[in-house]
């Protein structure tokens, strides 16, 4: 089933089937009428789990965040699924979906990893690869960055906490 899942033909199938996905039918209308809410550009939650579950598993086998002890360490404590399932009702919630997310705050779930500036990169590179791979259009990308990048100063280290 999972197998099934992951294939290539189903997340061509997702992405074909969710306007969110292809170029140009996520251009802003040009008759005025308002925007439509990130989370439905998207493509909702079948557009931000698919994004989100290729997201972590990057982030799950990265070496270079690995190597930091102590995140390698929560990577135990907090198994990969549960990761997912709380990154996409946070996206969910923070475009404009249904969702609540009921995790923690991003100080406390972080703060006692010492996560680096240069950690930070790491993670902006592999979640630019996922965007890349369901090829979210340039808009919907940049607005998504922002949304991360707004989490940055209570997830890394002020500069010297480490050692
Ligand atoms: C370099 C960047 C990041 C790294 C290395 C990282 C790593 C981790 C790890 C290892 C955990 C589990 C911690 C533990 O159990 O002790 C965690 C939790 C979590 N992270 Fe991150 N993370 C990063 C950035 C982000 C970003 C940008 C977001 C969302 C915008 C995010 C959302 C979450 C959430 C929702 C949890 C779970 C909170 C809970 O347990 O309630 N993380 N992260």
């Amino acid at each position: 089933m999972m197998s099934c899942l992951r294939s290539r033909s189903m997340i061509v199938a997702v992405a074909l089937a969710s306007s969110a996905w292809s170029g140009p039918a996520l251009a802003q209308g040009s008759t005025g009428e308002p925007a439509k809410p990130l989370y439905e550009r998207l493509g909702g939650l079948k557009g931000i789990t698919l994004v989100v579950d290729d997201f972590i598993d990057r982030l799950v086998k990265n070496s270079t965040l690995n190597r930091n002890p102590e995140i390698d360490a929560g990577r135990k404590r907090s198994p990969a699924p549960y990761l997912k399932f709380h990154v996409s009702t946070m996206v969910c919630e923070v475009t404009g979906g249904p969702c609540k997310y009921i995790g923690k705050d991003m100080k406390s779930s972080h703060a006692h990893m010492n996560i680096t500036e240069k950690e930070w990169d790491v993670m902006v590179g592999e979640f630019k690869k996922s965007l890349a791979k369901f090829r979210v259009s340039a808009k919907e990308h940049q607005e998504l960055l922002e949304i991360v990048g707004k989490t940055k100063t209570d997830i890394v280290a002020p500069a010297g906490a480490k050692g």
